[in-house]
């Protein structure tokens, strides 16, 4: 079983993640740390409280995370992509009184969990710099960190050269990159390419007997005509922040490059992820260098999502 501590801003295609998540058999998550990103701090922390009212699930903490990015700079949501309340068309049916955790949680659970917690950051990189910040040696007993973020030689998605994680707070993408051991990256190298068709909706739709049946198609419908209009003739929408969880306990499905990653902290590139790709790259330290997922194995993914998003009974 795969201990997951998750550091998200649902949104869309984190919510999709979330649902994956509850309903993976080996994956367990151990709480959620909700910051601002997609949408508010405040409305990231209700998605999280309804995804898991939904499920029934009440004993997975979450932890308050940040308002805004390391600069202090004022923050721009994308309701256009992700709704004005981040579930596309769908409001949460009632304001949850969460009992929102402090930031302290972070190192009790790694406490609980050490040598066995694996963190999933599928939003921006604040809070996962500020655990590194507060927390100093305590993030060594953490095992393995996933981040979705990034772009290496491809174009970004909200500037021509950066992805919206990394963009959203370059000063702490690129401390994170730079402190984390054994960390993984899924950039839009691979999630791009981890579409779900209306097709795939219409399925899951139809055939989906969990908690979440109710969510699935409206949220895609909302968020593939955001991405219509931003990629016109896409087939369906990217899963980003679920290719996270899948390469957690799909390790087969993906092929990695290992190298020192650096992301530009200012100016008119900010955000934007660099990487040595030369055939002869400039030798690194072995513990700077992190694993960036360059290849995914499309079909076994879709599968594999579609048949974890489609299991009965299955949220303990
Ligand atoms: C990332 O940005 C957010 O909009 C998505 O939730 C995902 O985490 C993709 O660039
Ligand atoms: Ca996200």
């Amino acid at each position: 079983m795969k201990k997951v501590l998750l550091f998200s801003d649902p949104g869309i295609d984190d919510s999709l993640a979330i649902m994956y998540a509850l309903l993976h058999p080996q994956i367990q998550l151990v709480g959620v740390v909700t910051g601002y990103g997609n949408v508010t701090k405040e409305q990231a922390t209700q998605n999280a409280a309804y995804l898991f009212d939904l499920a029934n699930v009440k004993n997975i903490p979450i932890i308050g995370g940040a308002q805004g990015p390391l600069s202090g700079e004022i923050v721009p949501f994308y309701p256009e992509i992700h709704g004005q309340e981040g579930l596309g068309p769908i409001q949460p049916p009632e304001e949850y009184k969460v009992n929102l955790l402090n930031f302290d949680e972070v190192y009790q659970i790694i406490d609980e969990y050490e040598n066995e917690l694996i963190i999933a950051s599928v939003g921006r990189l604040t809070d996962l710099a500020v655990a590194f910040i507060l927390g100093g040696d305590y993030m060594s007993k953490v095992k393995a960190i996933y981040t979705m973020g990034g772009a290496f030689l491809v174009p970004g998605n909200v500037t021509a050269v950066a992805e919206a994680n990394f963009h959203g707070d370059p000063i702490a993408a690129d401390f994170v990159v730079e402190k984390a051991r054994n960390l993984t990256i899924l950039p839009l190298n691979v999630t791009n390419k981890a579409i779900m068709t209306p097709e795939m909706a219409d399925y899951l739709d139809e055939s989906n007997h969990t908690p979440f049946k109710k969510l699935i198609k409206p949220i895609f419908e909302y968020y593939y005509e955001a991405y219509k209009k931003n990629v016109p003739g896409i087939p369906g929408t990217p899963l980003h922040d679920v290719v996270t969880f899948s390469a957690i306990v799909n390790p087969t499905f993906f092929k990695y490059l290992k190298r020192r990653v650096r992301v530009v902290t200012s100016g008119q590139v900010a955000g934007q992820s660099i990487a040595d790709f030369r055939v002869k790259p400039d030798p690194e330290p072995e513990e700077t260098q992190d694993q960036i997922a360059i290849e995914m194995d499309y079909k076994a993914f879709i599968n594999d999502f579609l048949s974890i998003m489609t299991r009965e009974n299955s949220i303990t």
